[in-house]
Parts: C-alpha cells; structure tokens; sequence
C-alpha cells in the first residue's frame, strides 16, 4: 500500500487580479521507504503541493492520504505521520538551540526528561551538539538548516517533506545531508518527498522522480528511466532531461511526447 497517494489534489487562491491556479491536478503516489524526489521550475507547485500535503493549507480539489490517514477527514492523523521541513524555516531568533529542540518536544507531548533527551539525541544526530547554547538567531544558514531537521524528526515522522533542505548548505553540510536521509530511509524506514532545485542532488539521493510544471505532474519514473526516455539516452545528464521535459530546453528528436 502507498504511504502517499494523491488523487486530483488542486489549490486555487483568489487574488484581486483573479484566480491563481498553483496547483491544477497533482496524481502521486510514493511507497513506503522511498526517497522522492519532486521537481518542477520555479511556481510549478511544489511548496504548495507540500502543504496540502501536511495539512497546512487546505486543498481545493481532489483528496489524498499520507500513512493511511486522510487529509480531509482525519489532518490530526496526517500531522502525527508528518515531519515537515518548510523552504524558509521559522525558528525564533532568541531562545537557544537547546531550547528550541526543547520546545519541540513538549509540543509533541514528551514529559520534560524525555524531551531533554530527545534534544540531545536530535543534537548529536544533526551535527548541533556544540551549539545547543546558541541563540537561534546566531546560526549561520546551514546550520539553522540542520535545527530545521531535527526540529521535524522530534516525533519520529514515517514521512518526511523537506523543502529544498540543501539550498544554501556548504558541500560537507549537503553529503552530511544526503547520509541523513538515507540513514532514516535505511535504518527507520522513513519516506522522504523532498523537493530541490540541485539536480545532481535528485540524481544521487531520489529512488524516483515526479516532475511537476504548471501545477500538474508531467513525468516520473527513477532517474534513469526518464533520462532514457525524454533525454534521449541513459547517459544523458539530468539537467538536459529536466529540460527537455519542461519543455524550456532543446527536446531531442526521438524523445517520446510527455504526457500532460
Ligand atoms: N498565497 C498565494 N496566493 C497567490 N498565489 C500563490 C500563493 N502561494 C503560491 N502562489 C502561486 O502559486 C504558484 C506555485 O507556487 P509554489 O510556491 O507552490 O511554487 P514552487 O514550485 O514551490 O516554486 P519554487 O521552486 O520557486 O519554490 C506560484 O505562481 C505562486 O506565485
Ligand atoms: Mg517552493
């Protein structure tokens, strides 16, 4: 059984210019363990998608469930299921790492001691043992980045959403990322849907692909299935790939049409 699985799901927001259509028809569905990687240009949908998806935003149209439970019928059941680590993260730029991770725990209901130790735990996994003391607001970019994840993975989530969790980490922090995400995969049997613009990241982290543009899903399949398919050969670069099937780059002659 999936542990995603998203039918029709659509998000209209009126504006005064008129309706804008983020996302029109989104059909997905990612297995249990599995590291998806979800692409799409700048405004294709993503975030948007991630928040329905977390229950964060109310979808429009469509339905979809996340680890059995359904997003209309049952968010409470959704948010247990659920890390989420938004694009621009919200942590409060005066109370301490320690704190925070804290904070988080009592959040999710851990007696004090428990969510003491959890703290250490989440720390000591993220790299932030050393920083438990720093003000939030003193973190430098990657690392605030790294409190994001442990804050997410507090209640130890069967589904992980991370929105672009690598845009602006140093290369040892994204590999140290990258480990992370296979080791929850690996060892806990966590899913990951993550969304990034580095392609090179997709390539070596995702299982499979699901390419958006527009607000609808217009390819998927594992990296080197669609490098075959709509970049004209197994060899082709993600990049070119990408392009060819968002159509903002040169499609090669014997690529199949893409489906829309
Ligand atoms: N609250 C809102 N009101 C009006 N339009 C919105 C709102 N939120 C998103 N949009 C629009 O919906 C579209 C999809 O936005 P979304 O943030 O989901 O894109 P994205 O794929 O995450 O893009 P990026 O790669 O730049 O993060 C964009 O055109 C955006 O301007
Ligand atoms: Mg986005």
């Amino acid at each position: 059984m999936p542990v995603i699985s998203a039918a029709g799901l659509a998000r209209t927001f009126p504006t005064k210019r008129g309706p804008v259509e983020a996302v029109r028809s989104v059909d997905l569905t990612v297995q249990e363990g599995e590291i998806l990687g979800f692409l799409g240009p700048n405004g294709a949908g993503k975030t948007t998608t991630l928040r329905m998806l977390t229950t964060l935003l109310a979808p429009t149209g469509g339905a979809a469930t996340v680890a059995g439970h359904d997003l209309a019928t049952d968010p409470a059941g959704v948010r247990r299921a659920c890390g989420y680590v938004a694009q621009s993260g919200g942590v409060d730029p005066q109370i301490t790492v320690r704190e925070e991770l804290v904070t988080q725990g009592r959040l999710y209901r851990l007696p004090k001691a428990r969510a003491v130790e959890r703290a250490l735990e989440l720390a000591h996994d993220l790299g932030l043992t050393q920083l438990l003391d720093r003000k939030a607001g003193a973190l430098s970019g990657g690392q605030r980045r790294r409190l994001d994840i442990a804050m997410a993975l507090t209640h130890r989530p069967k589904v992980l959403f991370l929105d672009e969790p690598t845009t602006g980490l140093d290369p040892g922090s994204r590999a140290d990322l990258w480990d992370l995400v296979r080791r929850l995969r690996d060892e806990q049997g966590t899913t990951v849907f993550l969304t990034t613009h580095y392609l090179d990241e997709a390539d070596a982290l995702a299982d499979r692909l699901v390419i958006v543009d527009r607000g609808t899903v217009v390819a998927e399949g594992t990296p080197s299935a669609l490098k075959l398919r709509h970049g004209g050969s197994i060899d082709a670069t993600l990049q070119d790939t990408f392009l060819a099937i968002t159509g903002r780059g040169p499609a090669p002659a014997d690529a199949a049409p893409v489906a829309v």
